[in-house]
């Protein structure tokens, strides 16, 4: 029988009993019970100290940042391997410059969907500068990396076409395939055999593949070298979401197709500015004619506001800086490869990755909630990673490196991550 409001207490929730999984199927007569429930379990977490998400940041996200700690009503200073500014390019003095001296000439605001008045004559530019940099066509920025997945998928798939997503897609791509109504099919993490098996099934309906450069939660690689000429041989198209990829590989930082020399082969290219770029907004690129039919179409896009002109500014003056000096980049790949041989050596299970998004395991959601309460007692901020963004009781740290930590911030991450994991060792979950 699935949870209800006759089996659960919910006014004596124990968070222990629950995962964010339970949530989903809970039934009830009232629309707003589920929320009862979920109060219940977030009042548990909070009184026990497991609660760790949405803690407001107090300081500029370096490598080390001030996040107000509601345990101790005080404003605590921690590593911090939980941002994605990869780059350092958030805070970079120039970007800054450019962001305030663009506000002062449009506002802080687009204030009108593109389609209208907002696409302003530097969002024009940014766009025609990532179809350069991507070596397409064409580009439409977005205003989140989540929209352009949105925005593409639901604008171009029908209910009678089939979306073959790689099983550990980001959300934004399951839900662009959703809106749509057309079929969802997966194949199993980066297996090109099981994907091929999949497209043969499908028997030549009209079909477009999914996959990530850089996989968000694991931080390895899409085999794009094998799954290409699969997706060849059926005739399916085939989108790249190069979200964490983005700056960090390829010669040109164009992303994973770039560093396989894969770049024509990809229909449409996802990505975001979200992380090595240091700001907000996403982009989708190819060809023209697909670009501009999609700039129609696609609703996350045309429904919404545009990007403000000063993020656009920002994002500009990260590309001018990247061109010139890939210095940053240097210095976040000697980072990760220090930090993913180091982990390794001390015998941390941190799967394939091959990138800056190192995920360490941390087993089911008891033991997870059990050691993201200890890592934050010792000033280590992680991201806390279970359900529905990983697999059930497949719960992970993910550290995000960058290029602003110093080699003591990682021994000093690895060191606490030891001190934390060997105490687990004589932990049990509560009975
Ligand atoms: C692979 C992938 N695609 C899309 C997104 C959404 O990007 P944004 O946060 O810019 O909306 C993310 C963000 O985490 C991601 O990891």
């Amino acid at each position: 029988m699935g949870l209800s409001k006759k089996n659960v207490d919910i006014n004596n929730v124990n968070c222990d009993d629950y995962t964010v999984a339970d949530f989903s199927d809970f039934d009830s007569d009232d629309l707003f019970d589920v929320s009862e429930f979920f109060w219940g379990m977030y009042q548990d977490g909070i009184r026990r100290k497991y609660w760790v998400y949405g803690q407001p940041v107090m300081s500029t996200p370096k490598d080390q940042f001030d996040v107000y700690d509601m345990y101790t009503d005080s404003v605590r200073t921690f590593l911090n391997f939980c941002s994605y500014n990869y780059l350092g390019y958030s805070y970079h003095p120039e970007v800054k410059k450019a962001v305030q001296e663009t506000i002062d000439k449009y506002g802080i605001g687009a204030v009108s969907a593109p389609l209208l008045s907002g696409r302003y004559d530097i969002t024009q530019k940014l766009e025609e500068a990532i179809a350069e940099f991507k070596g397409h066509e064409a580009a439409i920025v977005f205003p989140t990396g989540y929209s352009a997945n949105l925005g593409i998928l639901s604008g171009l798939l029908k209910e009678r076409d089939v979306a073959v997503l790689d099983i550990l897609s980001h959300a934004s791509i399951y839900d662009g395939v959703r809106l749509a109504g057309a079929d969802i099919k997966v194949f199993s993490h980066n297996n090109p055999r099981h994907l091929e098996k999949v497209l043969k099934s499908l028997h030549n309906k009209r079909t477009i593949v999914c996959v990530e450069g850089v996989y968000s939660m694991d931080g390895d690689l899409a085999n794009l070298p094998e799954i290409i000429p699969i997706c060849k041989k059926y005739g399916a198209k085939i989108l790249l979401d190069e979200a964490h990829a983005s700056l960090v590989f390829g010669e040109r930082g164009a992303g994973v197709a770039e560093h396989f020399g894969l770049e024509d082969e990809i229909d449409i290219s996802i990505g975001t500015f979200s992380k090595s770029f240091g700001s907000i907004g996403g982009f989708a690129s190819g060809k023209l004619k697909l670009m501009t039919y999609l700039r129609m179409f696609a609703r996350a896009y045309v429904f919404s506001c545009a990007m403000a002109p000063h993020t656009a500014a920002g994002i500009l003056k990260v590309l001018e800086i990247y061109k010139k000096d890939k210095s940053a980049r240097d210095r976040l790949w000697d980072n990760t490869h220090y930090m993913q041989n180091k982990l390794k050596e001390e015998g941390f299970d941190i799967g394939n990755t091959k990138s800056q998004v190192i995920p360490v395991m941390a087993g089911d959601d008891l033991r997870l909630r059990e050691i993201s309460k200890r890592l934050q007692e010792r000033d280590l901020y992680t991201g806390v990673v279970t359900y529905p963004a990983v697999p059930k009781n497949k719960t992970r740290l993910r550290l995000s490196i960058s290029s602003h930590h110093t080699k003591d911030d990682l021994d000093r991450c690895v060191e606490i991550l030891k001190e934390v994991f060997d105490e687990m060792e004589s932990w049990s979950p509560p009975q």
